[in-house]
């Protein structure tokens, strides 16, 4: 993914005026840069409030409420674990606490081999398999604790070891 740094400023104005003709542009404008990019840093946010309108404050707000999006660029592999009500009462929360311990971050950190990035996220569509954890799209049905590490093992070996 390249640095958002180094996209040029018009980058960004293009994907803003491409949706000025919209009543409330900051959700779609956000959706593009965040899918084009993968994350949303202050600098871009500022460059869309400028050409917006829109305060900066407003759209860090938006920026930090809904978890799709990210301040900070995500890892290679984006474990999304599902914290819905479906998910959660069949043990969601110990399988993203297996995933924080054995990764050694949170939810919303990414690991310093920018490999892993976890992601608490609420249902997603998936709650007749609860738990559901979904990586890069892969979802895994009926998680347990006991399946965390040799889903982390999958990934790390197809980095040839490395990570
Ligand atoms: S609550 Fe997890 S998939 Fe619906």
């Amino acid at each position: 993914m390249s640095s958002i740094q180094a996209v040029a400023k018009q980058d960004i104005l293009a994907i803003v005026d491409s949706y000025k003709d919209e009543n409330t542009p900051l959700m779609m404008i956000l959706s593009e840069v965040q899918n084009k990019y993968g994350y949303i840093p202050l600098e871009v946010q500022e460059i869309i409030s400028e050409a917006t309108g829109i305060p900066v404050a407003t759209i860090y707000g938006v920026v930090t409420f809904y978890s799709f999006f990210s301040l900070k660029p995500k890892g290679k592999y984006v474990i999304g674990v599902c914290l819905g009500t479906a998910c959660y009462v069949k043990g969601a929360q110990q399988v993203c606490d297996k995933f924080s311990e054995m990764l050694k971050i949170k939810p919303g950190e990414t690991t310093e081999d920018g490999l892993f990035t976890i992601d608490a996220l609420r249902c997603i569509g998936a709650c007749g398999i609860a738990p559901a954890v979904s990586i890069n799209g892969k979802v895994y049905p009926k998680m347990t604790v006991d399946k965390v590490p040799q889903i982390i093992a999958e990934y790390r070996n197809a980095e040839g070891g490395k990570a």
